[in-house]
């Protein structure tokens, strides 16, 4: 919030940016129940002081008080435990708070196991740069459902607990306005938080891995037509499995195949030959038809078996795919497929070789 002394200093400049807007705002905001009467009125400062309540991770902010580890966890297991487990482990409501990280970290000030692809989980605590930022969340948004209803002291000490369950500080200490910088000197992660990164690392994006937060405007010879992309970067293409496979079967949208990289994607049509997943799905044969499993039409394995007998299969079951058909199997008809024959040929042959998986 400005003071008036920034707004002065800042408004006084008469900058012509969304600046000027705010000092505009904030000028009709003051005198707003001169302009409208009978309209909402002034915040009283008691108003203001309960509603600015951040903490800085200077601690600009904080509130004097105190809270043993003691208390702390009597807070904890009262009013925190129920969603975040006794030790913070719990990640049924929320991914754990506690865990993973090391007395080597408190030296280093980096929690080495974010780093270490063996260990996939995220704690609060490894990720955590400010201690700062632990209290005023704890403050103002915890307990969940009765955000703010903490006193400050039992704010410190259920703080005071979750840095004793990472083994930040001793089970007798006390946590206090006078000590918590020393705390923050000893917080698992504080070297670990950068802000000269791009928003997604990796050249990919901008050909540099620049600040998203120091961009500049180009003065000269800029590209003349922006050109908007959209795809997934190489390291990320294995996070969630294969995005293919999590769509919806039905219906235009089809995921990215993300299990192989891009480089190699193209070699897909290479390896048709094996299971044409891929067909199958674009097509949306899938939405019908399971590998092994009776859904609206026969199995791809029933149907291989079938015509595991006939010389023409291939033959065959490439003009009833374009074709449809009813009676075969049953009463349920098969609509006629539009797709381009040579799909419908790789498909067909797939089938009469028996419809063999990997
Ligand atoms: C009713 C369930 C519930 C209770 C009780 C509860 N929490 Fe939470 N807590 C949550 C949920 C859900 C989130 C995630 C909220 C979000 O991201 O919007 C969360 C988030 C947090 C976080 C931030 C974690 C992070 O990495 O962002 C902290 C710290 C935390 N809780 C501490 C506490 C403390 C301390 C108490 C007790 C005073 C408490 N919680 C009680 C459900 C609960
Ligand atoms: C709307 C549901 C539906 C879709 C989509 C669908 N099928 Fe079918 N399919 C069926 C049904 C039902 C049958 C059984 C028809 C019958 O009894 O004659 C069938 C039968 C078949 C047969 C066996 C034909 C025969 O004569 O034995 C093949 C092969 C086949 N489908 C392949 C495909 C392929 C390949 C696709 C995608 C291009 C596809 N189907 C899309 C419902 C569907």
């Amino acid at each position: 919030m400005f003071n008036s002394l920034e707004h002065r200093r800042l408004c006084g400049r008469r900058l012509l940016t969304a600046l000027s807007l705010a000092c505009a705002a904030s000028v009709a905001l003051a005198t707003s129940a001169e302009r409208f009467p009978g309209i909402g009125r002034t915040a009283t400062p008691a108003e203001i002081r309960a509603w600015d309540i951040d903490v800085r991770p200077d601690f600009a902010g904080l509130p004097p008080g105190a809270g043993s580890v003691a208390r702390g966890q009597q807070v904890w297991e009262a009013q925190c435990a129920s969603c975040h487990g006794v030790f913070g482990e719990s990640n049924e409501v929320f991914s754990p708070l506690v865990g993973g990280t090391t007395r080597q970290d408190m030296l280093t000030g980096r929690v080495a196991r974010l780093t270490d692809p063996s260990f996939p989980g995220r704690t609060t605590m490894m990720k955590l740069s400010q201690v700062s930022t632990l209290w005023d969340y704890i403050r103002r948004a915890m307990p969940w459902t009765q955000p703010k209803s903490l006193s400050v002291d039992d704010v410190y000490a259920v703080t005071a607990y979750l840095l004793n369950l990472s083994g930040v500080v001793e089970e007798d200490f006390v946590l206090s306005q006078h000590n918590i910088a020393q705390v923050q000197q000893r917080l698992p992660n504080r070297h670990g938080m950068t802000t000269a990164h791009a928003m997604w690392p990796g050249p990919e994006f901008s050909g540099t891995a620049k600040p998203d937060v120091q961009g500049s405007s180009c003065m000269r010879n800029c590209p003349v037509e922006p050109k908007v992309t959209s795809y997934l970067p190489e390291h990320a293409r294995d996070a969630h499995g294969n995005l293919a496979e999590q769509n919806r079967l039905v219906g235009p949208q089809r995921g990215a195949v993300t299990t192989r990289t891009a480089a190699a994607a193209p070699a897909a049509a290479a390896d048709r030959g094996a299971v044409p997943t891929e067909l199958l799905q674009q097509h949306a044969c899938t939405a019908c038809h399971g590998m092994d499993r009776t859904q609206v039409g026969p199995s791809f394995q029933e149907i291989a078996q079938r015509y595991a007998h006939r010389r023409d299969a291939a033959d065959y079951l490439r003009s009833k795919i374009i074709a449809g058909g009813v009676g075969v199997w049953g009463q349920i008809p098969m609509p006629a497929q539009s797709l381009p024959e040579s799909d419908a040929q790789a498909i067909a042959e797939w089938l009469a070789r028996g419809a063999t998986r990997p």
